[in-house]
């Protein structure tokens, strides 16, 4: 090893204040250098926001992940109470980016009232603050009995299968009028004349409740919610949290109808459903 300058060398490592060596590297930054080569994580964005979720219920939150440092960011580890994350010991380049998926599982349980989530999630210095909320046991739907009461059934189970007994509100017991409020967040309850669309529309029970082909009045069927699938989906059903016609479930169904009836009794602007 062969130093430059004439530095002090004690075994394999140069001792001195400024050294440039070849042979066996030794590099000696001043702290200026020093800082500009750290790394340094940001979030983007860095609030997310988990909506209403049902006892049980995953939520994917996507964040990326950017490191604005003039270094390269090791083995960076996310961590965040109740949440899964797809990518584990990451290693980000200098100004790389890494986007990152975060799962929520809520609790299992659903508490007596609607009980509201907030935490972090921190990855090496950078952090996404997150709120939400649990649902409380879902009301007893309309017209069901107490003693009728029974688990929610799993997220999961197909609606097309043999109908569990528990799965939902039976179709005779089908309710006349019904406030739209599960996805709600930023808009005024929804009230839908469930009875008399069905009725002056002469319309088939699956025109909506489109996972249950050939549900019939009257029966004994246990009938989904739209929200058991549509609140947090974990799967292509579009979200009725969504703002936009063409990707809330219900604007698409709902106002899609109005629009075709061109009804002027139909309404298509948002406050002829959104009251109050
Ligand atoms: C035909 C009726 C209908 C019309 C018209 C309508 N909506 Fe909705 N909208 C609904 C229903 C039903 C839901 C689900 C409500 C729930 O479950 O909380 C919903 C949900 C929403 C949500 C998500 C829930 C929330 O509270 O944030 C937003 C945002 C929204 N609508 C905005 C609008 C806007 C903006 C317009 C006008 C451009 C509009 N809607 C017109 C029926 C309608
Ligand atoms: C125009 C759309 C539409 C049609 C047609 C329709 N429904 Fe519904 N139904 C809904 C909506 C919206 C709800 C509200 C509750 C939810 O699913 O979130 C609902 C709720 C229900 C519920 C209560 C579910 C619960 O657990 O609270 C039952 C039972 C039901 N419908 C049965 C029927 C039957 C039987 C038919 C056919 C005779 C029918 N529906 C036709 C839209 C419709
Ligand atoms: C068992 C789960 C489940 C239930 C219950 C359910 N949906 Fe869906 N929905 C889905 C899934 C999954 C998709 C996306 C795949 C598809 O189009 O079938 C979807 C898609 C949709 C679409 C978009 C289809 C299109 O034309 O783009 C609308 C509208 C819709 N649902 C309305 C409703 C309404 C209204 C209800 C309640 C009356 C309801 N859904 C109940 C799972 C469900
Ligand atoms: C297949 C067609 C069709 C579908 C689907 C439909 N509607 Fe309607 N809706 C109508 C017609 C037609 C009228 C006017 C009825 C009248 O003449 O009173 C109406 C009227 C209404 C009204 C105003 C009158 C009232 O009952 O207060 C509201 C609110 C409404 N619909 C909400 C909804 C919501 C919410 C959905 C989806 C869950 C929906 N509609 C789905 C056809 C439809």
């Amino acid at each position: 090893m062969s130093c430059a300058f004439s530095g002090v060398r004690a075994g394999l490592v140069c001792v001195f204040a400024v050294l440039t060596c070849t042979g066996l590297v030794c590099t000696a930054a001043t702290p200026a250098q020093a800082a500009a080569a750290k790394a340094k994580l940001v979030a983007t964005p860095a609030t997310a926001d988990l909506g209403n979720l049902e006892a049980g219920a995953k939520k994917v939150v996507n964040f990326t992940l950017e490191n604005q440092g003039g270094a390269e960011a090791k083995k960076v580890a996310c961590k965040g109470s109740g949440f899964a994350f797809d990518k584990k010991g990451l290693t980000i380049a200098a100004g790389g980016k890494e986007a990152i998926a975060a799962t929520y599982t809520a609790a299992k349980a659903a508490p007596a009232k609607a009980k509201a989530l907030s935490g972090k999630i921190t990855c090496g210095g950078a952090v996404v603050t997150f709120k939400g909320s649990l649902q409380p046991k879902a009301a007893a739907a309309p017209a069901a009995k107490p003693a009728e009461t029974k688990p929610e059934p799993k997220a999961d189970a197909k609606p097309e299968g043999k109908p569990a007994e528990s799965a939902g509100t039976k179709a005779k017991n089908a309710p006349d009028k019904v406030s739209l409020k599960e996805c709600q967040a930023t808009k005024p309850p929804v009230a839908f004349a469930h009875k008399e669309h069905i009725a002056e529309n002469k319309l088939a029970c699956d025109t909506c409740h489109h996972t249950q082909k050939g549900l019939k009045a009257g029966s004994d069927t246990p009938v989904k919610k739209c929200a058991s699938c549509h609140l947090n989906p974990t799967d292509k059903a579009p979200s009725c949290k969504e703002k936009s016609a063409a990707k809330n479930p219900y604007h698409i169904r709902c106002i899609g109808c109005h629009k075709e009836k061109g009804d002027e009794k139909a309404p298509t602007k948002c406050a002829g459903c959104h009251k109050g």
